[in-house]
């Protein structure tokens, strides 16, 4: 067994103080492969009092040093970047071959943000003579990063480059299911010269640990990536501190074929996004609208090339899909096939648990999809997070516009046609953070990434992500020193 028992708090290895040792769970087999130092509210307690201490010195510390310093890291991050991945694909069973290219584009998320470290730069705002008015911005303070088990290396690189470019310090708590990867991540940091306490990375359980890091006083801004009855959750038990909050909460995303696509491509990026991650991103293509004349060649098309799609260990660099996470993810997509069949969806591939053979007990199901579904449906509108392809047939514009905006959620959106005029109109009507045309999950370090209604707060990413990490002072400063006497007459 891997050992990862120490929590990197205060630059420090510690070992919990009121959480504990707990095995990690390898998804391909159901059995521990590493164990793993758990935190508790003492221990996040004591992440909050270092990364507070940090914070004078790296808010005052020259943006130019801070930049050479989150430069260097970034190198160092592409020294690991088969550790990490590996390390990764371990702990949530992505495919290897995602989790290379994934971990891969993570430095030059890391040099993007390093570069932005010295341009925290205010304006200065035109009135009248009397006055000159400026604004300067100070950075928030401790950042607590939660983060998930579906991504947990490049959401801790999206919260934790543009904080500490801002000169933020950072409390990072990844998800209980997957905390490996980025304790690794601190084994990295600690090379690369930051600070004392400038980052800590104790895990834990969401009740505790991550409840502790939302309650805490110490603590300016939550940044957190997971679900939305947590983000509900969260809200309320950091109302009392009235601390700042972006939150990334998964999607439903719709991906729109017109007739007058390129179908091939369509297909392309429609079944990869369906089935990406184990289906477990929020960016998925999960609603693949189909206008209704190509409608039954893209269900037959769609659901032969799911016959291609190699699962396996994950660990294999042949496989493109994995196992589910863990084993409450896999219950609740195997709980949706059940859901979809019962609402009249017609499935067309998959649908099962695969065990036995090279699967053994581990958390695999099949690539699934259903089609014939109404937008109501539940398949249609809640997050199942799982490899499963809800296939809907449209009408026209104005009804491929109804059913992407038929849902709560808004995070992104893909869109296939030639007509160019279609394309800007169509686009503009989406309520989705990011709307993909004749592409999909184009997410680069400089494009903000985010939700729409119910799928968040805040955008992540871009210049966006690095504004969030401020607080603006507005300065007015007279140039005449006159004030006058209210009561003189
Ligand atoms: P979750 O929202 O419970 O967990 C995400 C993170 O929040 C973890 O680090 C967890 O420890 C932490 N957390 C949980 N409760 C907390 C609390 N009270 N205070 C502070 N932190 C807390 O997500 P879960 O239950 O693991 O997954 C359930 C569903 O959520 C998935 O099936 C999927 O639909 C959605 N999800 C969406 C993600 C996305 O990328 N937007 C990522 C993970 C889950
Ligand atoms: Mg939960």
């Amino acid at each position: 067994m891997e050992r990862f028992d120490r929590l990197f708090i205060g630059g420090e290895w510690l070992a919990p103080v009121d959480g504990g040792l707990v095995e990690s769970i390898d998804p391909s087999t159901g059995k521990p492969w590493a164990v793993v130092a758990m935190g508790g509210p003492k221990d996040i307690d004591a992440a909050v009092a270092a990364a507070r201490e940090a914070f004078e010195g790296w808010r005052r510390t020259p943006g130019h040093e801070r930049a050479a310093i989150l430069r260097r890291f970034a190198e160092l991050y592409r020294d690991n970047v088969e550790m990490l991945a590996s390390l990764e694909t371990r702990d949530n069973g992505r495919a290897i071959r995602e989790s290379r290219m994934d971990v891969g584009g993570h430095p030059q998320t890391w040099h993007w943000f390093a570069s932005l470290a010295d341009k925290a730069s205010g304006r200065t705002i035109p009135f009248d003579d009397t006055v000159h008015v400026f604004t300067t911005r100070e950075p928030l303070g401790v950042v607590g990063a939660i983060t998930p088990w579906n991504v947990p290396l490049m959401s801790a690189t999206w919260k934790l480059a543009p904080a500490l470019a801002a000169g933020c310090t950072v409390v990072l708590k990844p998800a209980e299911q997957t905390p490996v990867s980025s304790l690794a991540l601190a084994r990295v940091i600690e090379q690369a010269g930051f600070p004392p306490g400038v980052v800590n990375v104790v895990p834990g359980d969401g009740a505790t640990a991550g409840a502790a890091l939302v309650a805490h006083p110490g603590v300016a801004k939550i940044s957190f990536t997971g679900e939305g009855e947590t983000a509900k959750t969260i809200l309320r038990n950091g109302a009392d501190t009235l601390k700042r909050f972006s939150f990334e909460l998964g999607g439903k995303a719709p991906h729109i074929i017109f007739a007058d696509a390129d179908v091939e491509q369509a297909l392309n990026a429609a079944t990869g996004s369906a089935f990406a991650l184990c289906g477990q991103s929020c960016a998925l293509g999960s609603r693949v609208l189909v206008e209704r004349s190509i409608y039954e060649r893209v269900v037959e098309e769609f659901t032969r090339r799911v016959g291609r799609v190699r699962v396996g260990p994950p660990l294999d660099p042949a496989n493109h899909m994995g196992p589910q996470a863990h084993a409450a993810q896999l219950e609740k997509t195997m709980s949706y096939v059940g859901v979809g069949q019962d609402q009249g969806a017609r499935l067309v591939a998959g649908g099962q648990r695969l065990q036995g053979s090279c699967f053994g007990d581990g958390y695999y199901v099949a690539p699934t999809v259903f089609a014939d579904v109404a937008p109501e449906m539940r398949i249609a509108q809640e997050e199942i997070f799982g490899p499963v392809a809800a296939l809907i047939p449209f009408t026209g514009e104005d009804e491929a516009v109804a059913i992407a905006n038929g849902t709560p959620y808004g995070l992104a959106a893909g869109l296939w046609t030639q007509d160019v005029g279609r394309a800007h109109r169509v686009s503009q009507r989406i309520e989705a953070g990011i709307v993909w045309v004749n592409t999909y999950r184009f997410i680069r370090w400089s494009t903000p990434y985010g939700g729409f209604k119910s799928s968040g707060w805040g955008r992540e990413n871009g210049l966006e992500a690095f504004d969030e990490h401020f607080e603006t002072r507005t300065t007015v400063i007279s140039t005449t020193g006159r004030f006058a006497d209210p009561f003189a007459s």
